[in-house]
């Protein structure tokens, strides 16, 4: 049996088990490694004027893939080719959100939200990633943002979750520095025509993930497979973060530019000093490799050796490009990582492919950094095979909030997968979804309680949608969707979050 067949039979008789305990999952989940008391979640209060969010992707929600002069996406190609995604899956049509917007922002505002975290398509703004502006591939945008404050919700746009123009791709992709240039005028343009109406701002959803997967491992478009390659794509999103915050403030007075970046709290495999080495290297590179340059101008600590600035393709200046101290720090939570170094690591448990929380499975990830990371399995596992650890939100919020001087931060994504259907009734009781949300925002209050200044929270994601590799296979939404008719159906998780907005209580 491999690893997968056996999370998933071990899910299927825990699953059961919570199903038959509880209604709510809260019983039995107090029995679980991490999982938090029952008294912690009916105490959890959240502050007035909390920001209660969804999120989603363009090429995740949006479908109409060649509408209204939209160029084609790294996405687009990387669907299209036979082999990459399970299923065969596309998102040409997903959830068809570019035509049914209104029937989406209707169920925000229904869930009482307050914030709806979208990103904007490139190639639907610029087919091929320079030159003229696509009048309808914009006045989408305006159609939404329009329709989301009509509703009293804030829209939260960030510029780029992984959907490059293929013709960008063409001349090189992320690797090529001109694209940091050509991502600045993209921003400009953006802030020209919403920044009246938009002030809460993102360059990059997850840079780490869409460089070393695209990059470095070859697990996303374009599929190539070069650390050096990996090095080069990150520093030019590091120089396009810096100029896209300056154009973006240069075309609205109104912006606030902060980020979306992948996080996960790293703890150390044994106490040994090379273990706890290793665990810094990773923090570094995961969740700090895009956050410090913007704070500091400078990498931080996450090679064994000197910083190979000269893979980098890192010039004179480029300090200064990339110097752009954010107005608050958004970031993802899904599941945690235990760590070692690669040299003394035991090679027995490890990652594999775990959607976008993916690990290698044997040796140092990289020669640079020479980490050796697991997934670990000790909590219980989500649909998608992720470790489920609340008190990885507490950790990882307090430390960033020390690390970074008790900055303005928002959580811009957390969710779980798993798959509950339409019952008879016509409803969805998706009692897993609850608890793991409710178990995370108790630990959030718990780090609110503690000083950290977080002012909002996006589940992902307000619909299922389109997982990148795995298609639809995994469903993360709120809300579920049948997509043979598109119709969705707000799914238990969905109304008790909703309750949850209108009071900033858990236990509802
Ligand atoms: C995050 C991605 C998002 C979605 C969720 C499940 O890492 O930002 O697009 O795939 O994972």
């Amino acid at each position: 049996m491999d690893r997968r067949q056996f999370l998933s039979q071990s899910l299927a008789a825990s699953g059961s088990v919570l199903l038959a305990k509880s209604g709510s999952g809260l019983q039995l989940a107090e029995q679980v490694p991490a999982a938090v008391p029952g008294s912690k979640v009916s105490s959890a209060r959240f502050p007035n004027g909390f920001i209660w969010g969804m999120a989603s992707a363009a090429y995740q929600v949006e479908g109409a893939w060649n509408a209204d002069g939209k160029g084609e996406s790294n996405w687009d190609r990387f669907s299209h080719t036979v082999g990459k995604i399970k299923g065969a899956a596309t998102g040409d049509v997903s959830c068809d959100q570019y035509h049914r917007y209104e029937e989406d922002v209707t169920i925000l505002k229904r869930l009482n939200q307050k914030s709806y975290r979208f990103s904007t398509s490139w190639s639907r703004i610029q087919p091929t990633g320079t030159g003229a502006l696509n009048q309808k591939g914009l006045d989408y945008y305006n159609r939404l943002v329009d329709a989301l404050l009509a509703e009293g919700i804030r829209p939260f746009c960030t510029l780029y979750h992984w959907d490059l123009p293929q013709a960008l791709e063409d001349r090189g992709g992320w690797p090529n520095r001109d694209l940091a240039r050509y991502f600045a005028d993209f921003a400009g343009i953006l802030a020209k025509n919403l920044g009246d109406r938009i002030t809460v701002w993102a360059p990059f959803n997850m840079p780490w993930t869409f460089t070393y997967y695209g990059y470095g491992v070859g697990v996303f478009p374009p599929a190539r497979s070069s650390f050096n390659d990996f090095l080069k794509a990150a520093h030019t999103v590091n120089l396009a973060q810096g100029q896209a915050f300056r154009a973006i403030k240069a075309a609205s007075s109104k912006a606030t530019v902060g980020s979306a970046y992948g996080m996960a709290p790293a703890y150390p495999k044994t106490d040994s000093e090379p273990d706890r080495a290793a665990t810094a290297r990773y923090h570094a590179m995961n969740n700090l490799y895009f956050l410090n340059p913007a704070m500091t101008g400078e990498y931080p600590k996450a090679f064994v050796g000197d910083i190979p600035y000269d893979a980098m393709g890192y010039m004179p200046g480029d300090d200064q490009l990339m110097k752009v101290p954010l107005d608050w720090l958004g970031f993802h939570y899904y599941t945690r990582r235990v760590v070692s170094d690669a040299k003394t690591a035991s090679q027995s448990v490890s990652g594999g492919h775990f959607g976008t929380e993916t690990e290698g499975s044997s040796g140092a990830r990289d020669p640079l950094t020479q980490i050796h990371v697991e997934m670990p399995t000790e909590g219980p596992l989500t649909e998608a095979g992720l470790e489920i650890w609340p008190r990885g939100m507490y950790d990882l919020v307090t430390q960033i909030s020390r690390e970074y001087n008790h900055p303005i931060i928002e959580i811009s994504e957390n969710g779980c997968c798993y798959l509950d259907t339409l019952d008879d009734n016509g409803r969805v009781p998706d009692a897993r979804r609850i608890a793991f949300h409710r178990q995370h925002l108790a630990e959030l209050a718990r780090a609110i309680a503690d000083g950290a200044r977080v002012r909002a929270y996006h589940a992902w994601s307000l619909i299922d949608n389109f997982e990148w590799a795995d298609g639809y296979s995994q469903r993360y939404g709120l809300t579920y969707v049948d997509f043979r008719s598109q119709k969705r159906t707000v799914k238990d998780s969905g109304l008790w979050y909703g309750r949850v907005a209108a009071s900033n209580r858990l236990d509802v």
